[in-house]
């Protein structure tokens, strides 16, 4: 059976992330692609339908961005959506006009044609808009299916041809039954199915990548966290020892971590890993070096070093796979989202692809990560993977403010050991984005078993946050704030007091450097 596939044509719309996840949401699977797209490349067995988004320019503008005009008439449904259905209309012979009043936020659409695009939409509902242009006469074979106040052509409909155009975003959650207008072109104008799983997923990419990769090999820079240990156990399912994992223990990782990797990764999925111990190479790339920017920079620059290095010892590679997700990718894209656009590397393995002349291979690159999660979920990683609070790339080395060195990174160690215990054990550990701890240039004087002690202080940080973009401080219980700083102070030497941050993102960042 053909994989049946929804199009998104990119005309720059900050909401074309939505678009895609509403589809996903009706188990349909869609692909976002450039507006440069060779309509030869459209497979019509597999397309049940086209989107075009919205965009910022004016259809008129010099640089507006168009589509192949066939694209009509490949007797596949399309939805123009905003600056799609003002494009749509240039393209088959109407007229677009620049709207007197930009129509900004709120708008209230009345349905005038009840058939498929609007089935349970009522008479009127609120929708958000965001406009400058606006439709003025339709194309030829168009009726008008709904108004709002300022815009006479809000909605129009070929019903024959399967076109439909909205000047509103169902997309977005302000638009009241933009799930339903979503659903209804997917499912009653496109008749896809809703076959699309996390199962199909990992069967079809599980395939893809055995095809792609054939009899070459693949290197993996994996760090344990959840988009790098997914992507390794997917591809490790579909090539087995065919893909080499590279695990760099950089001295600036949480207690075990390597350990546990290994448990889990060679033991449990029989991976094909390599760990590579360069701790002291990167501490003394990091000798005397206070400025976090420069830390980072370091971290960089040493883990393309190592990564290279081991990599050049497994002989010959073709590929470099990495765990980018859906949001990165489009993160980095042009406006236009031009095939020339740069896609961003990851932190970890940043400038490896061009260095090594690679080929890349990113299976989890349309996802978002709580579909990673489920795919993860699927692959049977375990929970203590899947649900990990995010860590950083330069690892511990931003977590000391002040030079990093081992005996710093091993009290940290200590500490984030137990900090961490104690808040899985309360029970409280998948209620919080992050929690970790800092430790600080300073002393503070104590007194223990009467005597006077001269020791470090450490903070503890906990946020709420949805996407790390903002963030609260966590109001953790006091008698657990307690907890932490008694086991801490009483279990680590070398650490006399404990604080706790109280500042939310903005104005303040989640790690302290
Ligand atoms: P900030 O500190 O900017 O962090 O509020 C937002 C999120 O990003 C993580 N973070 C990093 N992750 N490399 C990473 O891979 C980095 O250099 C880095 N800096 C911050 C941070 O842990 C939080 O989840």
């Amino acid at each position: 059976m053909p994989k049946e596939t929804i199009l998104i044509i990119d005309f720059g719309s900050q909401y074309n992330q939505l678009i895609a996840r509403k589809a996903r949401e009706h188990n349909v699977f869609c692909e976002i692609v450039p507006p440069a797209i060779d309509i030869r490349s459209i497979n019509r067995d597999e397309t049940k339908g086209i989107i075009l988004s919205g965009g910022p320019a004016s259809v008129y503008s010099k640089s507006a961005p168009t589509c192949d005009t066939r694209i009509f008439s490949l007797g596949i449904p399309v939805l123009g959506i905003c600056y799609g259905m003002q494009l749509m209309t240039k393209i088959l012979g109407g007229v677009v006009t620049r709207a007197r009043s930009r129509e900004y936020g709120r708008a209230v659409l009345t349905v005038t044609n009840h058939k498929h695009l609007f089935k349970d939409v009522p008479p009127e509902s609120v929708t958000w808009m965001s406009h400058g242009d606006k439709v003025k006469r339709m194309p030829k074979g168009f009726k008008r299916i709904g108004l709002s106040k300022n815009t006479p052509i809000a909605a129009f409909a070929d019903f024959k041809k399967k076109l439909y155009g909205v000047q509103f975003h169902p997309e977005v959650a302000h638009t009241k039954f933009g799930k339903a207008v979503i659903k209804n072109f997917l499912k009653d104008v496109c008749r896809v199915r809703s076959d699309w799983s996390m199962k199909s997923f990992v069967k079809e990419t599980a395939a893809d990548i055995r095809k792609t990769v054939g009899n070459k090999r693949v290197v993996l820079g994996l760090s344990g966290g959840v988009d790098s240990s997914v992507a390794a156990v997917l591809i490790n399912k579909a090539i087995g020892r065919a893909l080499v994992c590279i695990f760099v223990d950089n001295g600036l990782l949480r207690k075990a971590e390597g350990r546990r990797v290994k448990e889990i990764f060679q033991k449990h999925f029989s991976i094909n890993l390599k760990c590579v111990d360069a701790s002291e190479e990167f501490l003394s790339a990091l000798k005397g070096v206070i400025d976090p920017e420069k830390k980072r920079k370091i971290i960089g620059k040493t883990f393309i070093k190592v990564f290279e290095r081991e990599a050049k010892r497994i002989g010959s590679v073709d590929f470099l796979a990495q765990g980018t997700l859906y949001p990165d990718l489009i993160e980095s894209r042009s406006a236009f989202g031009g095939p020339s656009a740069t896609i961003k590397t990851h932190h970890n393995v940043g400038g490896l692809p061009k260095k090594m002349r690679l080929k890349l291979i990113e299976p989890l690159k349309y996802l978002f990560k709580d579909e990673v999660r489920k795919v993860g979920r699927e692959l049977s990683l375990p929970q203590e993977v899947l649900g990990r609070h995010p860590f950083p790339g330069p690892g511990l080395a931003v977590r000391i403010i002040g030079e990093v060195t081992k005996e710093r990174c091993d009290i940290l160690r200590e500490v984030d050991y137990r900090l961490i215990d104690i808040v899985k054990k309360e029970g409280i550990y998948n209620k919080i984005w992050q929690v970790f701890s800092v430790l600080l240039p300073i002393k503070s004087v104590g007194v223990m078993g009467d005597k006077r002690t001269y020791e470090n202080v450490v903070a503890i940080r906990a946020v709420t946050s949805v996407d790390g973009m903002t963030a609260d401080w966590a109001k953790i219980p006091y008698n657990v704030v307690g907890k932490i700083s008694n086991r801490i102070i009483n279990e680590v030497k070398g650490v006399n007091r404990v604080v706790y941050d109280i500042s939310s993102k903005p104005p303040s960042t989640i790690e302290w450097e």
